[in-house]
Formats: C-alpha cells, sequence, structure tokens
C-alpha cells in the first residue's frame, strides 16, 4: 500500500562529490536497499553497490557530461537535452534518482514519451549534473513540464528558478503557452510562485506610458504571450502578489514602491539567468 510503499529505503547515495542522504522511497533493486550507501556515476548516473565497483565503472565510462546534445552553454550553465527514447537506461537512472526526493509517484519504465533537460556545472572534472525536468513530447494540456528537481546540496541557490525560466523560454521559442503537470510539490509551488510573480513584474515594469493614457496599460492576455505563462497562473499571481486591485469598476494593476523594491533585491539574487542568446533548440513538430 502507498504508505509503506513511500519507506525511504536508501540510505545514503554518493552522487559526484556529494553524499546525499534520500528524502523517499524509489525503486531501486532490492539489493541495494540493505547498503549503507549506494555510488552512482555522475555522468551516466550508472548504479552501483559499492566504491570499488564505482571505480572499475569509471575506468570505462568515459562520459563527463550527460549523454544527448548539448542545446545551452553560458559560462560553467550548460543544458543538455535527452530523449527519453533513444537514451532510455540515462533517463531510466535519472528517475530512479529523482524519486528519492519526490513524494508522488513518477513514472521509471515509460521513459520514451519525453525528453529530459539536464542542467550542469562545468569545472575541469566535466560537467556535473544539478537538476533536470521533464517534458511531455507531445501533452495534449500543453504541459510544458512534467517533473522538476534540484540536488539537494544545489538547492535554494536559484537554480531551480533556472530551470523554470529555461522551461518557458522553451515555449517562448514553440509559440505556446505552457504550465506545470499537477500536483507540484510544496517547494515546487513556492518556486513556481516565485518565478511567476518576477516574470509578470518584469513585464508590468517595462511597460513605457503611452501618451494620453494616464497610465501604461496591459491585459493579461498579453502579459500571458510575452511570458508563455498560462493566463490563470498570471491571474492568481497578481491577487497573490497583492498587484491587482478593484478600482472604480475595474482592476488595476498597482506596483507599490515596496513591491519595487522587495522585486530588486529578489532579481540580485537570481545570479544566473537564461540568455536566449546562447540557446541553440529546434522546437519539434
Ligand atoms: N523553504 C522555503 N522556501 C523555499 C524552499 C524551502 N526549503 N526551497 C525553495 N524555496 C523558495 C525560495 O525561497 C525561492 O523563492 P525566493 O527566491 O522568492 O525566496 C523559490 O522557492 C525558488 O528557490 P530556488 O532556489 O530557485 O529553488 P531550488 O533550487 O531550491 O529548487 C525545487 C526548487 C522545487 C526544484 C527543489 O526544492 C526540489 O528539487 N525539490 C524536490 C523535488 C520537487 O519537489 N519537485 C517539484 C515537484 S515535480
Ligand atoms: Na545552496
Amino acid at each position: 500500500d502507498d504508505v509503506t510503499e513511500n519507506i525511504k529505503n536508501i540510505a545514503l547515495i554518493e552522487l559526484g562529490r556529494n553524499r546525499i542522504e534520500p528524502w523517499y522511497f524509489s525503486p531501486y533493486p532490492i539489493e541495494m536497499t540493505t547498503l549503507p550507501c549506494i555510488y552512482l556515476c555522475e555522468f551516466c548516473l550508472k548504479y552501483v553497490a559499492s566504491e570499488k565497483c564505482l571505480a572499475r565503472h569509471l575506468i570505462k565510462c568515459n562520459l563527463r557530461h550527460p549523454p544527448g546534445n548539448e542545446i545551452y552553454r553560458k559560462d560553467s550553465i550548460s543544458f543538455f537535452e535527452i530523449d527519453g527514447r533513444k537514451n532510455k537506461i540515462y533517463a531510466q537512472n535519472l528517475c530512479l534518482l529523482a524519486k528519492l526526493f519526490l513524494d508522488h509517484k513518477t513514472l521509471f519504465h515509460d521513459v520514451d514519451p519525453f525528453l529530459f533537460y539536464i542542467m550542469t556545472e562545468f569545472d575541469a572534472r566535466g560537467f556535473h549534473i544539478v537538476g533536470y525536468f521533464s517534458k511531455e513530447k507531445e501533452s495534449a494540456d500543453n504541459y510544458n513540464l512534467a517533473c522538476i528537481l534540484v540536488l539537494p546540496p544545489y538547492q535554494r541557490s536559484g537554480y531551480g528558478k533556472v530551470l523554470i525560466e529555461f522551461s518557458y523560454i522553451l515555449s517562448q521559442f514553440e509559440h505556446k503557452i505552457g504550465a506545470p503537470e499537477k500536483p507540484l510539490s510544496d517547494l515546487g509551488l513556492l518556486s513556481y510562485r516565485s518565478y511567476w510573480s518576477q516574470a509578470i513584474l518584469e513585464v508590468l515594469l517595462s511597460q513605457v506610458p503611452v501618451e494620453n493614457e494616464e497610465r501604461p496599460s496591459i491585459s493579461v492576455k498579453e502579459i500571458s504571450e510575452c511570458t508563455s505563462i498560462r493566463k490563470e497562473d498570471v491571474i492568481s499571481t497578481l491577487h497573490l502578489s497583492n498587484i491587482i486591485k478593484y478600482y472604480r469598476g475595474q482592476y488595476i494593476a498597482c506596483i507599490t514602491p515596496e513591491i519595487i523594491e522587495q522585486h530588486k533585491r529578489s532579481l540580485e539574487k537570481r545570479s544566473v539567468r537564461i540568455d536566449i542568446n546562447y540557446l541553440r533548440y529546434e522546437p519539434k513538430e
């Protein structure tokens, strides 16, 4: 049943230079669950039972980055696009790793319908995985993200929002409006709310007054088109961030100096931003 199934079964993982304590159950083979630690190749994500096995594996494994195409690189940040059908083993190993930090069930075997976008940080030893998101190749509901993960050692440094930003930029390239698949975890929702309010404020604050108009005006639809954020998400964000006010029979955006000040401070914290000039991406039709 659900309760026992979600009991943590892996004590510890070693991934590159990090030792990470899992949060949740993940369906690794039973023989892995009795060990004090399992060892993952940080490039191909293969898991083995001991340090010795890992050393042996690393002699054969020539990867120094995730498989797939590098579709973005700026400074030390890269994104690799992986097709679940073409790199099935990698995708399955990635899903196993991700499940350690995801409360709800995810798919493990049927990775074919998904693309995976792996974010890495580069140094002299290679391209180290920081996090990823997955995306259905074709989504009837226009979802632009299925699962998102930032590995715990990298969390709370703004990388979650970098992944989210990337997912919306891909939607912009596809001329589509997108949204994350539900349900989102608590942490996922916090990250999205923060991303949405910053993206929407950037659009609102870039509006310049038009002659003869008391104040610049922009519709929810236009905000949605500029950002690829779904209209419902734009509206809920405007309400939650107290930007929208009902005034003399209509809704108006009211951006107080406090909101602007807070927005500036938040942007200063986002040291990594996606620069579309460094994206090499062809939307698939
Ligand atoms: N407690 C409180 N707020 C948190 C938080 C925490 N533990 N983690 C993130 N946040 C908030 C941050 O405050 C930030 O907002 P702010 O900049 O306005 O303060 C916002 O969420 C995004 O933070 P960021 O550093 O970009 O996120 P992250 O790199 O930590 O990644 C997740 C966010 C959701 C990807 C990460 O927590 C994760 O991988 N969780 C496990 C997997 C998961 O739940 N995925 C979502 C469901 S599919
Ligand atoms: Na951190």
